[in-house]
């Protein structure tokens, strides 16, 4: 029997917040009941409405007071940087040179790479998180082993192996047609494999030559439907050294724009120091500027005007992500925390049911792939993050005082880390509870 059937206090959003009083953006169910089957969502509503459908011996899982959502989605990470995180620099650049590409070097060795996968997948879990967005590292092993242990759990994952042919260590250097055909390789051995998604990941403009640029674009025409991922405008040095690679843009958007690398499907990690024409020409393309907010704080990157960005007239898609090792915690809790207090510094309100949102529809949506996660709505994934408000003694403390749904989200995303993360279910699996102890 895979049927089972859950008992919570069901929460999904319909479409994005416009205030924190917009009830209607959101779904709730006080005594909700789920019923999954073969880890998709078969019903959602009213327990004793979805028990009345369900097989008599449905096995039952009761989670009341807890709240359960979709799962969260994070954005942008990187899989090699378990052991990178926490690493004292002054900037981005001094941290990629000094501890990211060493690091990163020791990926050419797949017995590292497996390892670090299996840690890697589970803190995902741990956190709640149960679709992510991952770079892994330049040699092909590393997309391998991350590949392969997405399809193990049966997550959906969307990675690439990282393109860069300049600009680094040598033991991370691939060159524009290995970069190109070893892309093609991972297309071919994992895409469409499981629940994976391959991205075209050409590292930064920093790290690509012309030529490389030329072959990530020849990649994105063939792939039209395939992600494509990097990073831009994060740092001031950055942008400057960027610009000077490339005379012949306008500026640093223009750069990936000119090989065809800006698009529906581009997750353009940070976009923090954008000028308005950039914002325009993301705009206009629909690309997605991902707000990774430890991470910018941690190396000083600057504050992401994220509602600024989502409040223009032509507005910017946006997303939400750890960035882990730049970033420095796996929780998306975490993560609209200290989006929240940049929000705070700009003199914007980012209210809780935005951060929620964001977390799971919203991410979905960034990735096109709202058609399969990011609700409870039946036919979708039974992907699913059970969230515990009193996870902690001072988190239980306050909330004998909290009286709303948005207050208690609040509590969560301001106190609330993995110890809040009751259960993660992927694919209508416990998958926290069942995690091996190490
Ligand atoms: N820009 C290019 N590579 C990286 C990376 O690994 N982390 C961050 N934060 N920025 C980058
Ligand atoms: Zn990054």
């Amino acid at each position: 029997m895979t049927m089972i059937l859950l008992r919570g206090r069901l929460l999904s959003f319909r479409h994005t917040p416009h205030g924190i009083d917009d009830t209607g953006s959101y779904y709730f169910e006080a005594d909700g009941g789920l019923l999954i089957d073969k880890g998709v969502i078969q019903a959602a509503g009213d327990y004793a409405t979805v028990k009345a459908g369900a097989p008599d011996d449905v096995a039952e899982i009761h989670h009341r007071p807890h709240l359960i959502m979709p799962g969260f989605i994070d954005t942008h990470l990187h899989f090699p940087q378990m052991q990178v995180i926490g690493s004292y620099a002054a900037n981005l650049l001094e941290w990629l040179n000094t501890y990211t590409f060493p690091e990163e070097c020791r990926f050419v060795e797949s017995a590292h790479a497996d390892r670090i996968a299996g840690h890697f997948y589970d803190e995902l879990i741990r956190h709640g998180t149960t679709t992510a967005v991952a770079y892994c590292s330049v040699h092909k092993a590393s997309a391998d082993a991350y590949f392969a242990e997405a399809l193990r759990r049966g997550m959906c994952m969307v990675g690439g192996k990282v393109m860069m042919d300049r600009n680094a260590p040598q033991g991370l250097l691939d060159t524009p047609q290995t970069s190109y055909d070893e892309t093609r390789q991972v297309i071919a051995d994992w895409h469409g494999k499981g629940r994976n998604h391959v991205a075209i990941t050409p590292r930064f403009a920093i790290t690509s030559t012309p030529a490389q640029m030329e072959a990530a674009g020849a990649l994105a025409s063939e792939f039209p439907d395939l992600h494509i991922q990097t990073h831009l405008s994060e740092n001031h040095d950055e942008i400057r050294y960027t610009c000077e690679l490339y005379p012949e843009a306008i500026d640093y958007t223009d750069i990936y724009a000119r090989y065809g690398l800006l698009g529906r499907k581009t997750l353009f990690g940070h976009c923090i120091h954008l000028s308005d024409r950039e914002a325009d020409a993301m705009s206009e393309a629909e690309a997605v500027a991902v707000h990774c907010p430890t991470s910018n704080l941690f190396l000083g990157s600057g504050l992401f005007p994220l509602k600024k960005m989502r409040a223009r007239e032509n507005a910017v898609r946006v997303a939400v992500a750890t960035d882990i090792g730049g970033g420095s915690s796996y929780s998306m809790l975490r993560t609209m925390d200290e989006a929240y207090k940049i929000q705070q510094l700009l003199g914007e309100r980012l209210n809780p049911l935005e951060s929620f949102h964001l977390m799971t529809r919203g991410n979905a949506e960034a990735l096109s792939l709202s058609q399969r996660l990011g609700t409870l709505e039946p036919g979708k994934d039974a992907d699913l993050v059970v969230l515990n408000a009193a996870a902690t003694p001072a988190m239980a403390l306050k909330m004998e005082v909290v009286k709303a749904l948005t207050e208690e989200l609040f509590l969560l995303q301001t106190m609330g880390d993995d110890r809040a993360i009751a259960e993660t279910y992927v694919a209508g699996r416990p998958a926290k509870s069942t995690l091996r102890q190490s």
